[in-house]
């Protein structure tokens, strides 16, 4: 089997960037190891900045994002019992989308299916060959029979679990990364929503955030150990600890509903650079982690894509490798700035044991500050919806 490009992971990078080249007339099969269903179905990130909602009505898959996300203006910050707002279209002229990603997914796979486009699904010992020469190839297993496929590059869309990124070889990757110590428990709420914009707390007993689906389906989250496990919560315990962190003294009240889905992710900040290798380059969490406050995961593989594409239409149309030999360092400016943004805000929002009163003080400090100062406040909604020049 023969193709231009070989991607490996059917998420939102390599299905997207599959897309934008197929717009462009370069070919590619996208291998991945879960099934259309189950990439379909697991739930993740809901906020999609400008950029990436351009990107994808540019791809031609806007149209339920338009009609079904929700675009919003501005979020809530919720502290000391109050709650303060951030006017990101007043600072920045710009929005954001709360659309779920799974649907943003479903999006990309009927858009490749429609243009006849490769995937397979269900793959398995996906490995990776001959990266530093000019005929690259990936190896897989598909329906219990072993296929290889011929490519012109590999790009590594797999995630932080994939087989790229260990392609490349240790000795030229340099790793970044911060542990917390603290998880985010999500849950799905059949309610109307509590409020008309997001809400990011904090709270002496932990964060919490309160984040929609639709006008019936609500996401919300909190702070917990990471190593819990959710059967230690009952309903009546997490409504409990939304409302001590999230309510306000202004009246303003978490509304309860049934909670029909329950997990727990941990945080990390990671980067692994370099993102190239010979023939093969990484885009996405395949590269690079953030923890989720600020919502920046999902955005962050759509630039990165974006990158990559123009770079490959180069070579393909232009015969110009400059811009894929520069792919890594131009994404990781926009990536080292949305590191950044994300460790800030969750140091900001989230409790750490180890904090001394002095550093809790200093939270809320800064907390005031960024809802007092239009210049600090114009430097979150900057980073939040992604207008930063980098
Ligand atoms: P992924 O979406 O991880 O896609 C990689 C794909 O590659 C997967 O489908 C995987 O099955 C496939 N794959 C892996 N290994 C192989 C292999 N060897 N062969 C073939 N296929 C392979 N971000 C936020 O902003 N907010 C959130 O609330 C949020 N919640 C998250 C919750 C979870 C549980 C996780 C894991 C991530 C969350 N994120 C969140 C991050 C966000 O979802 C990611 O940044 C985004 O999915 C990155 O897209 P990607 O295409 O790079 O990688
Ligand atoms: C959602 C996730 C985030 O990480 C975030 O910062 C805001 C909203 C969400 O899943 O809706």
């Amino acid at each position: 089997m023969r193709t231009q490009v070989g991607i490996i992971g059917a998420g939102p990078a390599g299905l997207l960037l599959s897309h934008l080249l197929h717009l462009r007339g370069i070919e590619s099969v996208v291998l991945e190891m879960r099934s259309r269903e189950q990439i379909e179905s697991t739930i993740r990130a809901g906020v999609l900045e400008q950029g990436t909602m351009d990107t994808l009505t540019e791809a031609g898959v806007g149209a339920r994002m338009k009609a079904e996300g929700a675009l919003h203006h501005g979020f809530e910050l919720a502290f000391e019992g109050k709650r303060r707002r951030i006017d990101l279209t007043e600072l920045t002229g710009k929005a954001i989308t709360v659309y779920a990603q799974h649907e943003v997914l479903k999006d990309l796979v009927a858009a490749r299916v429609a243009a006849d486009g490769t995937l397979f699904f269900g793959v398995k010992n996906t490995a990776i060959h001959g990266i530093d020469t000019d005929a690259p190839s990936i190896s897989f297993e598909h329906d219990g029979e072993q296929h290889t496929l011929h490519c012109d590059y590999v790009i590594g869309c797999d995630g932080s679990q994939g087989v790229s990124r260990a392609a490349i070889p240790a000795a030229l990757r340099q790793d970044y990364e911060r542990v917390f110590p603290f998880g985010w428990f999500g849950i799905l709420v059949e309610a109307p929503p509590s409020s008309d914009e997001l809400i990011y707390a904090r709270h002496d007993r932990g964060f919490a955030l309160v984040s929609t689906r639709s006008p019936n389906v609500q996401r919300m989250y909190f702070q917990c150990d990471p190593k819990d496990s959710v059967d230690n919560w009952s309903d009546d315990r997490i409504w409990a600890e939304m409302h001590a962190r999230v309510d306000s003294e202004e009246g303003h009240q978490v509304v309860e509903g049934k909670i029909f889905q329950k997990n727990i992710v941990g945080m990390r900040s990671f980067v692994s650079t370099t993102m190239q290798h010979g023939r093969l380059f990484l885009a996405g969490d395949a590269a690079h982690i953030v923890p989720p406050t600020g919502a920046k995961g999902l955005n962050l593989a759509v630039a990165d894509v974006r990158v990559l594409t123009a770079a490959l239409v180069a070579f393909y149309k232009e015969n110009r490798t400059d811009l894929l030999d520069g792919y890594s360092e131009t994404a990781l400016r926009r990536i080292w700035r949305a590191e950044h943004f994300s460790y800030w805000m969750t140091c900001m929002m989230h409790r750490l044991d180890d904090a001394t009163p002095f550093e809790r003080r200093l939270q809320v400090a800064e907390l005031e500050h960024v809802t007092t100062s239009r210049a600090a406040a114009m430097a979150m909604a900057e980073n939040y919806v992604g207008a930063v020049a980098v």
